[in-house]
């Protein structure tokens, strides 16, 4: 099941995540994805992120492992437009525990996904993170990504009572 050469024993190998890797997954998410990550409750990390995508896409959801260790994962799934012929890869969880960072985890993991996706006949990885994320930015622009596009995104609460505001004419 591993794809990662494991001739240097400190590398991490990089497989499919299993059941029982959940809770730690999970652990980790909770570590990188705290509120200041996203504001958007759309981007919120909670456990059926995990279950969902596992159920869904079970070849793209990958852990990195070290010893008994899991250091990172990367959870993604692939979207067919009906009015696109191509076939998109949508990596949607890309976490690597905070003390194993910038140790080439994420990289591998990536590396895993893309060759996976790519298997699977995605011709267009797309991901997507906060503007001021500048280290994944970086990061991804380390694989290739490249043409960054800004979205806005707004709330209506509706569970208060729209105030009017009161204009005065001039
Ligand atoms: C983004 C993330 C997954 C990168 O994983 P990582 O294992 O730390 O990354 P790597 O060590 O493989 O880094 C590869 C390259 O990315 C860039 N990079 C990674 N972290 C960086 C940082 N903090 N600042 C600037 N560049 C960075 C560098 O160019 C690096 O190349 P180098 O090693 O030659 O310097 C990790 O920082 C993380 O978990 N962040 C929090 C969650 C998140 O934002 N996920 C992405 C959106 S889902």
């Amino acid at each position: 099941m591993s794809e990662t050469p494991t001739s240097n024993e400190e590398a991490p190998r990089i497989r499919e995540m299993t059941i029982d890797d959940f809770p730690e997954v999970f652990h980790i998410g909770e570590q990188v994805f705290t509120a200041e990550y996203s504001q958007s409750l759309y981007r919120t990390w909670d456990e059926y992120e995990i279950t969902t995508l596992y159920n869904s896409d079970t070849e793209l959801c990958l852990v990195a492992e070290a010893g008994e260790r899991i250091l990172g994962f990367a959870l993604g799934t692939t979207v067919i437009k009906h009015n696109s012929p191509w076939k998109y890869g949508y990596l949607v969880w890309l976490g690597v525990r905070k003390n194993t960072q910038k140790g080439q985890v994420g990289s591998r993991l990536f590396k895993e996904i893309r060759r996976r996706m790519k298997e699977q006949g995605v011709r267009m990885i797309i991901i997507d993170t906060s503007a001021d994320n500048e280290p994944a930015i970086r990061f991804f622009q380390k694989q290739g990504f490249g043409d960054i596009q800004k979205h806005v995104y707004m709330t209506l609460n509706l569970s208060r009572k729209a105030r009017k505001k009161r204009v005065k004419k001039p």
